[in-house]
């Protein structure tokens, strides 16, 4: 046996013996999403709200008979629920006028519809008594909103937030080796944002098992490292332990770093601590790395740090924390740099809903989502205006994204300076978070004394719970320092560019992002205003008073190098705050993707200036009948040196690109070919845009084939028709009918329509949705069997498709 032989099998046997060992770890991370039973309840009538209200829940422990709290409770009429789970985005839509409803996207939930506006949730579960002794810990990740959980008619909490993760010890209310029923009251009467937030548990839950000692389930443990330009690292694992058990206890604890495959790279010191009862201690540990791996938006490489606890050698917890080692530097003059190379922040700000499924999103949609920003060129993300979920920050760290997060609002009280402190202490780990941000757009804060103290407090608690960040706050004010801004470390500019050289002259050693810009509207695939369906050209043109188009921001960016950049105002449409128009609009048209995900022309623009790709775009489409021989302003997208178009071969002219602008022929439309050719570094692309004919039949095609039979995986499918030719109609609107058979279900439709009120959930068997602009979208989730999906997809006078989906 050679000496790398050797040293291998060493590996082998030390990696044997630690993750042997973990396997006695006690800690489990179990998924609760199904078998949940739901019923609307009422906010003002308590018959309806099974006895809320009546029934004397709080005044006996444990005692709740007559109520939906009782464990035995006829569950008879409720609903069959699979967590994430959006009540809202089921309920049809209803106009009223009013300002709630309107920034909602009017869907029937608040103060209005008492009737939609709280959900009642209930689910069994068995525990073996095998497992009595350990800690038992219910996690939400998210339940819209003002939630209140029991367990076996016991109250364990509230959770006030409808954006922040909670978690409640339960181990005093288990039935051991019987039935046990969590239950969960969600009240979403009173909104908390202006924009369409969801109903109900539309987050994963888990149910989290440990040791009585323990590292703390919040921030237990914290890796953060330092890196020197040869790439050398000191990493610092803090862990924070605590004793719930009912005596003293000794025990050591080891932390050591992986590579992303877990391969043992380096082992710190095991540490000794002894613990009273009920009492906690924080335990550092520090380790060197040599010549790592960085984490960067094209290389996301993640090491791991797994911590143990061991009593007595026996390892009795153990965490594993996912980190990335870089560098983020902020500058004044300079602008920011990630990993030592400058780098403007072509960031999207974004609402989590997604078409169909409201804000109850698989967790593949996430990742998704994250691919088509990139492939577009962002590389942030900003969380507006709220903590997200964790699935979508994991999907960042993996697939190199960085993320400006967010928490929902600018104060100090109790409650959310415990929801920053959260938000803190739930993501620090997470490698893709660049920025902290303590809040948007105070107006009735932001300039004032108390608006300053807010901050002060918050930043200080920033800095302690995170010294390895820095934090902003998205003020929408021009050149105004009073208030908040005296005391950001980073200012950040929500519009207001006019004020960014007046105030950068003022306040040079304060550097400056564009936490929001742009609020550019359009609707993807429609180029003449329409004040009746309400869409507004898909042109980069029109934007409200306090907002720019996409070119103007990123012409005034690239000409600062001490201005950051900063985060469109959205990188997807998303429900509510329908602007410029309000109803029959239920969506925003801020998008530079629309609610499925499908590009607008902006999203052309921001891909030739913000990539390497060589792009060449044509707007509009080329069916226009019944406008031959009218001029059509066409718009040319790229990063080519120059272009020139032909219409039917017929050369219309050969412009130069000017930097980060876009190019514009009046072209009379004759039906056929608009042919572009371009040059960029001596080589010539092409692009086109064809007149067709009617549809003959339909496309369906899936983000993937295969899905784990796991009952979380999802496919997102994208449906269009072709005509004879096989090409794409870009202006068909036919009903598809969808069917599918197999161990799946479909969980959503849409079309990024902004003035459809089709419904985003039908009844099984009946799924159907008409195209808008030439596209729709249908979400399936996997069930929990291996199984062939079939989804066929018919409309008529089209010749129907199928496609054949894997699940294993
Ligand atoms: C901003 C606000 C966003 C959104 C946007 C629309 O002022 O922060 O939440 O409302 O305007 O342009």
């Amino acid at each position: 046996m050679n000496r790398l032989s050797l040293f291998s099998l060493l590996i082998l046997v030390i990696t044997f013996k630690v993750s042997s060992a973990q396997s006695v770890s006690e800690r489990t991370h179990q998924n609760f999403d199904a078998g949940w039973k739901f019923h609307l309840g009422h906010a003002t009538d308590f018959n309806r709200d099974f006895n809320y209200g009546l029934g004397n829940i709080f005044s006996k422990s444990g005692e709740t008979a007559g109520t939906a709290l009782a464990i035995d409770y006829d569950e008879k009429g409720w609903a069959d629920v699979t967590l994430p789970h959006d009540w809202a985005v089921a309920l049809p839509f209803k106009y009223v006028k009013n300002d709630d409803l309107d920034s909602h996207g009017y869907k029937p939930v608040g103060g209005l519809f008492p009737e939609n506006s709280i959900g009642w949730y209930r689910k069994t579960f068995q525990v073996n008594r095998a497992d009595s002794g350990k800690r038992f810990e219910i996690q939400f990740d998210g339940i819209y909103r003002d939630s209140k959980v029991w367990i076996n008619g016991y109250y364990v909490g509230g959770n006030f937030s409808g954006y922040n993760s909670v978690k409640f010890d339960i181990t005093d209310f288990i039935r051991f080796g019987k039935k046990n029923v969590m239950v969960v009251r969600a009240d979403a009467t009173q909104s908390e944002g202006w924009f369409y937030e969801g109903a109900g548990i539309y987050r994963h839950a888990w149910l989290n098992t440990y040791n009585n000692l323990h590292f703390k389930p919040q921030g237990g443990v914290f890796v953060h490292a330092v890196v020197n330009n040869n790439k050398d690292a000191e990493v610092t694992i803090e862990t924070s332990l605590e004793n719930r058990g009912i005596n003293a206890a000794s025990a050591t604890v080891l932390s050591y770093i992986t590579d992303r495959n877990g391969k043992i790279l380096v082992t710190g010191n095991e540490l000794p601590f002894s613990l009273a009862v009920r009492e906690e201690n924080k335990l550092i540990s520090k380790v060197k790395l040599k010549s790592t791996r960085l984490w960067d938006i094209d290389d996301p490489y993640l090491y791991k740090a797994i911590s143990l606890v061991k009593v007595n050698g026996r390892v009795i917890d153990s965490v594993q924390t996912r980190f990335g080692i870089r560098t983020f530097t902020f500058d004044s003059n300079k602008g920011f740099f990630l990993n030592g190379r400058a780098m403007k922040i072509q960031g999207v700000s974004c609402h989590q809903d997604h078409a169909g499924v409201g804000s109850a999103l698989p967790d593949e949609l996430q990742y998704y989502r994250i691919r088509l920003l990139k492939e577009m060129g962002v590389n942030a993300y900003r969380t507006t205006h709220n903590m997200p979920t964790p699935e979508l920050l994991d999907a960042c760290d993996s697939l190199g994204m960085l993320v400006m997060d967010e928490t929902r609002l600018l104060t100090s009280g109790q409650e959310y300076e415990q929801q920053f402190r959260n938000l803190i202490l739930r993501d620090r780990n997470h490698a893709s978070i660049f920025l902290w941000s303590i809040g948007n757009e105070e107006y009735a804060t932001h300039r004032t004394d108390i608006g300053k103290r807010i901050a002060q407090n918050q930043i200080l608690l920033q800095k302690e719970l995170d010294p390895s960040r820095t934090c902003t706050y998205a003020a929408n004010m021009g050149n105004v320092f009073k208030g908040v801004n005296e005391v950001i470390p980073v200012r950040g500019f929500n519009y207001n560019l006019n004020g960014l050289d007046g105030y950068h002259a003022e306040h040079p050693d304060q550097p400056i992002i564009g936490t929001e810009v742009a609020s550019t509207v359009t609707t993807r695939s429609i180029f003449v205003k329409d004040t009746v369906r309400a869409y507004v050209p898909d042109y980069d043109l029109t934007y409200p008073s306090w907002a720019s188009t996409a070119e103007t921001w990123w012409k005034i960016t690239e000409d600062r190098p001490w201005f950051m950049g900063g985060f469109a105002w959205t990188g997807f449409d998303y429900r509510g705050e329908p602007t410029p128009y309000r109803w029959p609009n239920i969506n925003s048209h801020f998008g530079i993707m629309d609610m499925c995900g499908f590009p607008k022309t902006v999203y052309y623009y921001y891909q030739a200036w913000w990539t390497d790709k060589d792009v060449l775009h044509i707007a509009p489409h080329w069916n226009w009948p019944g406008k031959e021989g009218r001029p059509i302003d066409v718009w040319v997208n790229s990063n080519a040196d120059d272009v020139e178009l032909f219409l039917n071969g017929k050369g219309l002219g050969k412009k130069t690109m000017p930097r980060y602008g876009h190019l514009v022929w009046s072209v009379k439309y004759q039906p056929g070919k608009l042919l572009a050719v371009a040059h960029k570094h001596g080589k010539t692309i092409k692009a086109s845009v064809e007149t067709t004919t009617a549809p003959v039949s339909i496309q369906l095609l899936p983000s993937k084939k295969v899905l784990l039979d796991n009952g979380e995986d999802a496919v997102i499918v994208n449906v269009s028709v072709l005509d004879k030719k096989g090409r794409e109609v870009p202006d068909a609107s036919n009903l598809i009918q969808f069917d599918l058979q197999g161990n799946a279900d479909i969980i959503g439709v849409g079309n990024g329509d902004p003035s459809s009120h089709e419904p985003d959930k039908c009844e099984t068997g009946q799924w159907q949705r008409h195209l808008f602009g030439g596209k729709a979208q249908l979400i399936i989730k996997a069930g929990t069997k291996p199984s062939e999906i079939s989804l066929t997809g018919s409309a008529v006078g089209l010749t129907p498709r199928k496609i054949v989906l894997l699940q294993k």
